[in-house]
């Protein structure tokens, strides 16, 4: 989905809807996502990616490399962002879990290597703005050195649980996630207009 099509949904958003479905420090403290449609088959979301308000420095991972239940398109609105990609290896450095969001359930299965399997930049307003990741992809994504805007679109959940992979003597962070109020909900919607307007 491009450009246009992100700031069409921000312009039409209504207030009410939305509140139930975003969440301020998802993830990670400081990272923040406004849902501009939800259904069962796909969601519509925006992140907010902002160095200045995540404790974490510029080019270091953002989180711990993992895999998705759903297939999802991004798309870079503002900035730049370095999407990585990993297969499983023969070393055993890192611990593999399976992981279920809700519940935070996690279940080791065991102890593989991680490969990069690639490394791609990705640029607002140019033709490598968006990546598709699929069920099977282990993923990440590099903290940038400037504020992005990136807008998914997020297909239905296939799978029962996700893959999280953490480096040995890692433990995994959980930040204080809350769903937003409908007023900082559209305080989310009009920083969002903002920086597409400006970018
Ligand atoms: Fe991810």
């Amino acid at each position: 989905m491009n450009r246009n099509s992100f700031f069409q949904m921000l312009k039409e958003l209504n207030p009410q809807e939305i509140a139930a479905h975003s969440v301020l420090n998802h993830h990670v403290e400081g990272m923040n996502y406004l849902c501009l449609h939800r259904s069962p088959k796909l969601t519509v979301k925006l992140y907010f990616i902002d160095p200045a308000r995540i404790d974490k420095t510029p080019g270091s991972m953002l989180v711990t490399p993992h895999t998705h239940r759903y297939a999802f398109e991004s798309t870079v609105l503002t900035g730049q962002l370095i999407h990585e990609t990993f297969r499983e290896g023969v070393d055993s450095d890192h611990d593999r879990f399976v992981y279920a969001p809700e519940t935070k359930m996690r279940l080791g299965t065991g102890s593989v290597g991680l490969w990069q399997r690639s490394v791609n930049t990705h640029i607002a307003r140019t033709n490598t703005d968006s990546y598709w990741v699929d069920t099977d992809e282990i993923h990440n994504l590099i903290v940038p050195d400037r504020p992005v805007l990136l807008g998914l679109v997020q297909f239905a959940d296939v799978l029962p649980t996700s893959t999280v992979y953490l480096r040995k003597g890692t433990e995994m962070v959980f930040p204080q996630s809350r769903e937003t109020s409908p007023v900082e909900a559209w305080a989310l919607r009009n920083q969002a207009l903002k920086m597409m307007e400006v970018a």
